[in-house]
């Protein structure tokens, strides 16, 4: 099978990899490097599960292809603690109860870190219609909304 060279910055570490063209940005972080922080629930771009920051932007890495983020960096939820502090939104979804089972969360937040990065104050409206592409089976999008709302509000 053909195999095409990217450069990937993930979690600030630079990454050279070769990779089959049909790979998606999803499966090469969960299958090849090992970041299973990131989910897989619907494989369609339908659940969120999969949302990462690319170049700052979240995006269903399920329906990315990893060849044509080439050159880009990425922030999976490994990546957001730092200097073994969790991350502002990280904190609030444990303090919100926002979450139950949990599988959707690194998606949730991953979002959140998303809108936290276009730098503008939310309101409560549009933190729901930001997460709105987040679903959660569990039904804690009250939660969720109260932990998004302590850090960008
Ligand atoms: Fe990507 Fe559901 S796994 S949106």
């Amino acid at each position: 099978h053909p195999q095409i060279p990217i450069f990937l910055t993930i979690n600030g570490t630079l990454h050279e990899l070769k990779v089959e063209p049909w790979v998606t940005l999803l499966d090469l972080l969960r299958e090849r490097l090992s970041l299973t922080g990131t989910k897989k629930g619907c494989d369609q771009g339908q659940c969120g599960a999969c949302t990462v920051l690319v170049d700052g932007k979240r995006v269903n890495s399920c329906l990315a292809l990893a060849v044509s983020r080439d050159g880009a960096e990425i922030t999976t939820i490994e990546g957001l603690a730092e200097n073994g502090e969790l991350h502002p939104l990280q904190v609030a979804f444990i303090e919100r109860d926002a979450f139950q089972c949990g599988y959707c969360t690194p998606g949730q937040i991953c979002s959140a870190a998303g809108l936290l990065a276009e730098g503008h104050t939310p309101s409560r409206a549009e933190i729901r219609e930001h997460m709105s592409g987040n679903l959660c089976r569990c039904g804690a999008y009250t939660n969720i909304a109260d932990a998004v709302e302590d850090v960008l509000m």
